[in-house]
């Protein structure tokens, strides 16, 4: 899939086969699935899984996460962008077929703003290049970071859903405000 967007200090790009080992040290970090459903992966070959899950996902709807590399190092640092759910891998408040917004990053290169920096250029790529009329966001409702995120963005607040054993909120953009907003 053929994307190269750059914001101030962040470059998304389609993920690669090559990316293995940065997604298996992400993935395999108890700490950043800590509001994932705790399921951290054990394997290289299931990051080398993850890779293809995407990879199939640019191939069947024009869309899926990118790799998110840090400028100043080069370093992939995690995935960003959207995902077009469609409820076979699980249903989320009880909605499938939408464009959902996210990120996951090495707790290295927490806090220092790069997942406001790169939704807000996910966004724009979402409604202006995709056309999309709506992006939607989720997150646990204890994970304070991705909550702020979501809202900071400019995303707004529907409701509160069951998942896992815990409750998630769930935000919602309409291109139209987005146009307004920007
Ligand atoms: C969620 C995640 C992507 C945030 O990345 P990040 O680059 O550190 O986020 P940003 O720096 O852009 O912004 C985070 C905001 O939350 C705040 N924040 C971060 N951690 C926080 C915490 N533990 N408690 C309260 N606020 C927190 C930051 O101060 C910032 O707010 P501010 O701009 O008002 O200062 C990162 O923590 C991560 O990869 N987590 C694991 C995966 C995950 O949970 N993904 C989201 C699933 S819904």
């Amino acid at each position: 899939m053929k994307v190269y967007i750059e914001t101030e200090r962040l470059i998304l790009r389609e993920i690669l086969p090559t990316d293995v080992e940065g997604m298996f040290e992400l993935d395999s970090n108890t700490e950043v699935h800590k509001y994932l459903g705790r399921k951290p992966i054990q394997t290289k070959q299931q990051a080398a899984d993850a890779i293809q899950f995407i990879r199939k996902q640019y191939r069947d709807h024009g869309i899926g996460r990118f790799a998110t590399v840090e400028k100043s190092s080069r370093e992939f640092i995690g995935w960003s962008g959207l995902k077009f759910n469609t409820g076979e891998k699980e249903i989320l408040n009880d909605k499938k077929d939408f464009y959902d917004i996210g990120y996951r990053f090495m707790p290295r290169y927490w806090g220092k703003g790069y997942a406001t920096e790169s939704s807000l250029a996910i966004l724009d790529y979402g409604f202006k290049e995709l056309n999309l009329e709506l992006i939607v966001g989720a997150a646990e409702i204890e994970n304070v970071a991705s909550n702020k995120i979501l809202q900071k963005i400019g995303l707004k607040y529907i409701n509160d859903f069951p998942f896992e054993d815990k409750i998630a909120s769930w935000y919602e953009l309409k291109r139209e405000d987005y146009e307004t907003m920007s």
